[in-house]
């Protein structure tokens, strides 16, 4: 390795000595004789101190110069210092501009929604979004590790697709060389052949919708972590779903402990996230929805009233969930408003074998999964019955017609996930780029 420096993570081994470091300059001040750098180079923050007796006029000069976001390369001395943020500090000694910033357009002061994501570019360098993305990079690392430790093979699924898997309200139509195409919205359907041929598979990719809607959880492309199992019905689902959440947010609070600190997030209800989760019917969920407490908070907040046989509104989400102080699951869903793929209930076949797991603090449905049917005359029935073009789904229906067996498997979206866990208030800030309706841009 020949690199000229080091990074402010590694400053634990370097203390006493003389050090080069390179990065960007994150924040100045000064007072009279002293003057204070933050140095960020990815890896951390470094407060760099200039002593007005200690360094040539130049140097001192020089701190003042400097303008903000400048990269920068500097020299002086590691000294642990446990006020210091981090637990170091550095002397100065030299200071290189390597290339000086023009006015840089992001103040500590306080900025719109709107200016901060027209500067997405640059707004990541600052801290909150940093943190929020380092929890995402260790979410994804920890979905992952999940499906590897346990035997999972990856199959990556195709973006560009003949069909719907979700609905085809929400499609994002392109043009394949003179014929429609879509964007995938889930790798579902292309996971269940791979089921068949390894067992258990997962996949993590881009996924898109065409979401008319501009809520706090929606955005039109977003990741989603799939698993895919042979021979696995709907309780087994539901383990694998409390396993996996509890393992995720363990994984953060184990790793991201300055993230979550910086968020303010509340880690104590992050610690509480053990399986198993509580279960509910979706009559049971829908009893204590009609409840006219439920029915007087939903009128007060001007949320649509529920009725029994509706999907679940954001306030729904939000009530049912309020109960508990982990996940809920919600099962045995009416299946005239679910998937044309869910596999009935063996004891009530107008209810689906599926399951919506609703985080808690009102972060809504992070999990949509489901027993899938194995059966290929039913599910040619239900593909007609949804309308969708069966010559299409020709090669779907194959799955059934050489050595069918009920499977499962869930969808898990990484962006709701992630603002879950770090308490934030919308799912724009928990992807680098988001994209939604008013916004492609930058
Ligand atoms: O419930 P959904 O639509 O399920 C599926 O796509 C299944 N095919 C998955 C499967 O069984 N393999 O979506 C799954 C999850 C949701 O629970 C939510 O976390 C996320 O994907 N999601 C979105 N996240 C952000 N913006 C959107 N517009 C989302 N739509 C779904
Ligand atoms: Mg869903």
């Amino acid at each position: 390795m020949s690199r000229s420096f080091v990074y402010i993570e590694e400053l634990s081994r370097h203390v006493g000595e003389s050090v080069t470091l390179k990065g960007w300059l994150f924040q100045k001040r000064s007072s009279g004789k002293i003057k204070f750098l933050v140095l960020r180079d990815g890896t951390g923050y470094l407060q760099c101190v200039a002593f007005v007796k200690n360094v040539s006029a130049e140097l001192f000069e020089a701190c003042d110069r400097v303008a903000l976001e400048s990269s920068i390369k500097i020299r002086g001395t590691v000294k642990a210092d446990e006020r210091a943020p981090g637990g170091y500090e550095l002397s100065l000694e030299q200071l290189e501009v390597i290339h000086e910033a023009g006015d840089y357009p992001i103040q500590p002061k306080e900025h719109g929604i709107d200016f901060l994501f027209d500067n997405r570019h640059l707004y990541m360098r600052s801290r909150t979004p940093q943190a929020v993305l380092r929890v995402r990079n260790e979410v994804v690392k920890a979905c992952r590790d999940f499906f590897y430790d346990r035997g999972y093979v990856l199959v990556d699924s195709p973006i560009l697709t003949p069909a719907a898997c979700e609905g085809t309200s929400t499609l994002f139509q392109t043009d394949y060389f003179g014929k429609p195409a879509y964007l995938t919205q889930s790798g579902q359907l292309y996971l269940e052949p791979a089921c068949m041929a390894f067992g258990k598979v997962f996949c993590l990719g881009p996924t898109f919708r065409a979401e008319k809607s501009k809520t706090r959880r929606h955005l039109t492309e977003f990741w989603m972590i799939e698993p895919e199992v042979a021979f696995m019905e709907l309780p087994e689902l539901l383990e694998l779903a409390e396993t996996f959440i509890a393992y995720i947010v363990g994984r953060a609070v184990e790793r991201c402990a300055e993230q979550l600190k910086i968020l303010e997030r509340d880690t104590g209800k992050l610690e509480d996230i053990q399986a198993p989760f509580p279960r509910l019917t979706y009559d049971q969920a829908a009893d204590i929805l009609m409840e006219p407490d439920s029915q007087a908070r939903m009128k007060d907040s001007g949320a649509p009233q529920f009725r029994r046989g509706n999907d679940f509104g954001g306030m729904d989400e939000t009530l049912l969930t309020e109960r508990f102080d982990r996940p809920v699951m919600v099962t045995h869903w009416p299946a005239g408003i679910k998937a044309f793929y869910m596999q009935p209930d063996g004891d009530d076949p107008s209810k689906a074998a599926c399951v919506d797991v609703l985080a808690p603090e009102g972060y809504g449905e992070i999990i949509g999964g489901s027993q899938r049917i194995h059966d290929h005359d039913l599910l040619l029935s239900r593909i007609r019955e949804h309308d969708l073009p069966v010559e299409a789904f020709q090669w779907y229906l194959d799955i059934r017609k050489y050595g069918t067996v009920p499977h499962s498997g869930f969808g898990m979206g990484i962006e709701r996930c992630v603002a879950w866990i770090c308490g934030i208030p919308h799912v724009r800030e928990s992807i680098p780029y988001p994209r939604q309706i008013h916004r492609i841009y930058p």
